[in-house]
C-alpha cells in the first residue's frame, strides 16, 4: 500500500520542513534504513511493510501492512551519550499521544512496550549506529496472532481494538502524530528527559504494584512487586532481599494483569 506523504508531514506540525521524510511501501527495517543511510541532521522513514522488521534482543517484529512502522534517525556528536531511559519517555509519550487519539487503558511496561491490559499495542527499538540515534517505533494496527518467536504470555492488541467511542484518524495522520511527539522527546535537553521521566512515569507505570518476574540474558531470574523505575530508567523491584535494580531483562506480569500477587 502506498504512504500518503503528504498526510504524514501533515502531521508533524512545525517539524514538516527541518525533517527530511522518506517513506516505502515496503523495505527491510526503518531502523536498518537509517543505519545505512544517516541523515545529515533528522531522517524520519515510514514504510508500509516490513520485510524484516527488527525488534528487541535479536528478533522480529511482524510487519505486515496495515500495522505503522517508522524510525527517526538523528545525528549525534561522537561523544554523546543516549540516556538509558530514552526507551521509556518514547513510551511515555506514545502513551500519550495514543490516548489523546482515543485509546483506553494505555500504559508503558518496563523496559520499552505499550501495553493495553498486558497486550502489546507498540515496541520501540532505540539503536545507536556509529553517529547516529536511531529511534524504531511499530504500532499494531489490527490485532495479531503472536510471532513463532515471541514468548508466549505475550500478546499482540491492535489500535483499532483499543480505540472504543472515537474516529480514529487515518493510519498516516496517526503515524505523523506519533512521530512528532517522539521528535518533542529527541529535542529535549539530557536533563529535560529526566524530568520527563520523573514527573509522568508513575502515571503510565505498567508495573507499578504488580507481581512481576524478571528474566534476564543470562538466564537468571529475579521476582518482585514493581515499585517504579531510578532516573536512569531501571527498574526497581521490591523483593524478600529488599530494592533490586534491573537494569535489562524482559519482565512478565505473575498471576494476571488484574491482580497484585
Ligand atoms: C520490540 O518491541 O521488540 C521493538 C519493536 C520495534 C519495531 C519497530 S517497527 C519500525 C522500526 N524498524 C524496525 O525494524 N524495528 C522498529
Amino acid at each position: 500500500m502506498k504512504i500518503n506523504d503528504d498526510a504524514v508531514r501533515k502531521a508533524l506540525r512545525h517539524y514538516a520542513d527541518s525533517v527530511t521524510l522518506e517513506t516505502f511501501d515496503e523495505i527491510e527495517s526503518t531502523n536498518q534504513w537509517l543505519s545505512e543511510h544517516p541523515p545529515n541532521d533528522i531522517g524520519l522513514v515510514v514504510a508500509a511493510v516490513q520485510s524484516n522488521g527488527r525488534g528487541r534482543r535479536g528478533r522480529n517484529w511482524q510487519s505486515p501492512n496495515g500495522g505503522i512502522y517508522f524510525s527517526i534517525g538523528r545525528r549525534l556528536t561522537s561523544t554523546a551519550v543516549v540516556p538509558p531511559s530514552l526507551p521509556l519517555v518514547v513510551g511515555i509519550t506514545l502513551a500519550e499521544a495514543l490516548t489523546t487519539i482515543g485509546a483506553a487503558d494505555v500504559l508503558v511496561k518496563w523496559p520499552n512496550d505499550v501495553v493495553v491490559r498486558g497486550q502489546k499495542l507498540a515496541g520501540i527499538l532505540v539503536e545507536r549506529s556509529s553517529q547516529t540515534l536511531i529511534v524504531g517505533v511499530g504500532v499494531n494496527w489490527h490485532s495479531l496472532a503472536l510471532s513463532p518467536d515471541s514468548p508466549k504470555d505475550r500478546a499482540a492488541i491492535g489500535l483499532l481494538d483499543c480505540v472504543v467511542g472515537s474516529h480514529l484518524p487515518a493510519k498516516e495522520s496517526v503515524c505523523g502524530f506519533l512521530a512528532k511527539h517522539v521528535l518533542d522527546i529527541l529535542a529535549l535537553p539530557q536533563s529535560g528527559i529526566e524530568g520527563f521521566l520523573d514527573e509522568r512515569w508513575s502515571r503510565w507505570d505498567a508495573l507499578a504494584d504488580k507481581a512481576v518476574t524478571i528474566d534476564q540474558s543470562d538466564g537468571s531470574t529475579c521476582h518482585g512487586l514493581g515499585a517504579g523505575v531510578t532516573a536512569q530508567g531501571a527498574l526497581r523491584l521490591l523483593t524478600n532481599q529488599g530494592i533490586a535494580v534491573m537494569h535489562s531483562g524482559e519482565a512478565r506480569v505473575r498471576g494476571g494483569w488484574e491482580r497484585v500477587n
